[in-house]
């Protein structure tokens, strides 16, 4: 996951692959909070792990649910429909999870307890009151403890006997479907009768209404439907599990996978997106997306659990389309529509303004940056098209909204080349932590950027390089500890840095079986970190990287670390030999006598003694050495800019190199 303040996508080319997607967010939230209500032991599979399934887990434990989880399956052992009596008031945060605030707050009226319902700022703007209604017309004890109709909630224990349950209760539809699933997943706790559900006004986002039909009938619940209008829970009614459940991957994070089919995979006869764990069969609604992206244009085959996209025409078709049933993958239509061949008009979308944010008005914010012409009003948005030259570079502020983060990614695919720089990226981890990850595995960017760092030894640029990484979330290079692995393995052969040996070493280096992870060095599965580090390692590493057949064995396996969304890279010959088209060289450089002490500092923390002169004359005879040896000589590439960091923090080299790296993009700042 990126973790970074913002996130840079170069512009990109085209996409191929397969994706496989994380769960559902709907279904996922949905089949925890049956399981916990059922009795017995439910095992799920495939359950998305983000940020509001965690909520829900956590609030599910401290109701007391026996939760054990091992890899992609989950065990929960439910409450069977009953809380453990007498427990104190207890405090459920349940941050921005609309489907564990709305769900929750039905359920815990009628199992009785005290419990506080609360959650992020933005969770208490965003309305309850229709549920809550429905809820104390039908006798629970509910509180609002801020705003009337917001969250936080306070929860007080519900007298099963005094419940009104010969009425029908009735709830509004046109704000949020929420309200009647949360009523729907939690009045058979109270089915001592058959209990009638009347929705008031027309219901929304219907599709979401089925999955949850679908899913409590998966639970031993058959919920009579009459229209949209009634529906009815049996008397009797009883939760049981299914034993093994599986979750679908997400059909509103396929979208964005669709969408890229549509936009960047090309001509005809090329191989396209393929989506798996989704497809024709799947109950969530927003598997209707398909039929919009069609209409624009998109070429989809699909199967019971798959789907295959592919680009059909270009410019992609305006659209003209009620989005009220794909509420949410309607958002990544509004991207789409800047590839189209007019305006575009998604209506009766008001929803989409008690959202994670105004969804209309973040859109319409955003698709302006990056040039478009956007009217929007209560319930709709027209998004333009943009010609060529009409693109700007935009930094997209994303509202604390994973749609708004994961929708623009795909402006980065326009015909005009320019990067698109997303602000808190790591908001996706509401529903997709590896949406980025999962789009660079299937993306091809134009070119990908690149900062090389060189400069002589102990100058810090190791410290320097992969700080400045870590800050982008970029990839990060240290090129000598290929040398030094490769020097190992020459070791390991029983060879030596001779001439006579060179051709042997550098099919060696061709060759190395090595790995990075986690800020380790593997060598076929061994972790060589520590082996690399000592002196004989660096003098071995020293004498290898002067074979010239080595330094060209390494070439190729240097540049394959060149990988969205950048690289930074550090190294004598970063700038002059294997990036050369780096957009900036940073030639990093320290007075010897501000090295050595730096140095002296370093080695005396790991307890070997010596003295500041040794170590001092040491490094000038060894950039005399560097600077002058034949083969890959210490040198600056001439358009590199050179930073003494003699006088200057760790921080403000960092500072320095950043500032640089803000010159050469083209964002204006935001
Ligand atoms: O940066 P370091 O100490 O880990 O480098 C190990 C050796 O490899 C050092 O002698 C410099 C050499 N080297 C090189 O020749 N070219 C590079 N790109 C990186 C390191």
């Amino acid at each position: 996951m990126f973790s970074t303040a913002f996130l840079d996508i170069p512009p990109l080319a085209s996409a191929s692959g397969t994706v496989r997607l994380p769960g559902s967010k709907s279904i996922s939230n949905r089949v925890l909070l049956l399981a916990a209500l059922a009795s017995g032991t439910t095992t799920i599979h495939d359950l998305l792990d983000s940020d509001d399934t965690r909520v829900m887990l956590d609030a599910l434990r401290a109701l007391g649910c026996g939760i054990d989880a091992a890899g992609s399956t989950l065990r929960i052992t439910g409450m069977g429909g009953q809380l453990k009596p007498g427990g104190p008031l207890l405090p459920l945060f349940l941050g921005n999870a609309g489907t564990a605030m709305r769900p929750l707050t039905a359920a815990l009226s009628l199992l009785g307890g005290e419990f506080e319902l609360s959650g992020v700022p933005r969770m208490h703007e965003r309305p309850i009151g229709d549920l809550v209604d429905a809820l104390t017309q039908l006798g629970c004890q509910i509180d609002y403890l801020g705003n009337p109709g917001y969250p936080p909630l306070r929860i007080r224990p519900v007298d099963h006997g005094a419940l009104a349950l010969d009425a029908p209760i009735r709830v509004r539809g046109d704000v949020s479907s929420q309200f009647l699933t949360a009523l729907l997943l939690a009045l058979p706790l109270a089915a001592r009768k058959d209990i009638v559900i009347e929705v008031v006004g027309e219901l929304i986002s219907k599709p979401y209404i089925e999955i949850t039909l679908n899913l409590l009938a998966r639970f031993g619940i058959s919920v009579r439907r009459d229209g949209w209008e009634r529906f009815t829970i049996p008397a009797g009614s009883s939760y049981s599990s299914p034993g093994d459940i599986h979750v679908e991957a997400d059909a509103s994070s396929a979208s964005y996978f669709i969408a890229l089919g549509a936009i960047a995979t090309g001509a005809r006869g090329q191989k396209g997106i393929r989506i798996e764990g989704v497809g024709a069969d799947s109950i969530q609604g927003d598997i209707r997306f398909i039929d919009a992206a069609r209409q624009m244009g998109a070429e989809v085959d699909s199967g019971p659990n798959w789907l295959q996209v592919r680009l059909g025409v270009w410019p992609l078709k305006a659209i003209d389309l009620d989005a009220n049933h794909i509420p949410d993958a309607a958002m990544t239509l509004a991207v789409m529509a800047l590839y189209a061949d007019g305006p575009s008009t998604l209506r009766n979308i008001a929803s989409w303004r008690v959202k994670e944010t105004d969804r209309i008005d973040a859109m319409a914010n955003e698709l302006r940056k990056l040039g478009a012409t956007v009217e929007s009003g209560p319930d709709f948005i027209r998004v333009h098209p943009l010609a060529q030259a009409d693109w700007r570079p935009a930094t997209i502020r994303t509202y604390d909204d994973h749609r708004v983060a994961m929708c623009f990614s795909l402006a980065a695919f326009n015909p005009a080349q320019v990067p698109v720089r997303i602000l808190e990226p790591h908001c996706v981890a509401k529903t997709f932590p590896d949406y980025f990850e999962t789009l660079f595995s299937v993306a091809e960017a134009h070119e990908i950027p690149v900062i090389c760092i060189d400069g002589p030894t102990a100058s810090g640029k190791g410290t320097l390089a992969a700080e400045v990484a870590r800050l982008l979330g970029y990839h990060y290079l240290d090129s000598g500890s290929l040398y030094r692995v490769t020097g190992l393995a020459m070791r390991r052969a029983g060879l030596s840095a001779d001439p006579q040996h060179e051709a042997q070493i550098a099919a060696l280096a061709s060759a190395l079986p090595l790995h990075f992870t986690e800020g380790k060095v593997l060598l076929a599965g061994e972790d060589v970190s520590d082996d690399i580090r000592t002196e004989a390692a660096g003098m071995d590493a020293s004498r290898v990287s002067t074979l010239p057949a080595v330094r060209a064995a390494l070439l190729a396996l240097q540049q394959r670390f060149r990988q969205l969304p950048g690289l930074v890279a550090d190294g004598r010959d970063m700038g002059t030999v294997i990036f050369p088209d780096a957009a900036l060289k940073v030639f990093l450089t320290a007075s010897a006598a501000q090295r050595a002490e730096r140095r002296h500092k370093q080695l005396i923390s790991k307890g070997i003694s010596t003295t500041l002169d040794s170590l001092r004359s040491d490094l000038e005879a060894r950039d005399a050495r560097d600077s002058s040896r034949s083969v890959a000589p210490l040198k600056p590439a001439q358009d590199a800019r050179h930073l003494d960091n003699s006088q200057l923090s760790i921080e403000q080299s960092i500072d320095q190199v950043l500032n640089w790296w803000q010159e050469v993009q083209p964002f204006k700042h935001a």
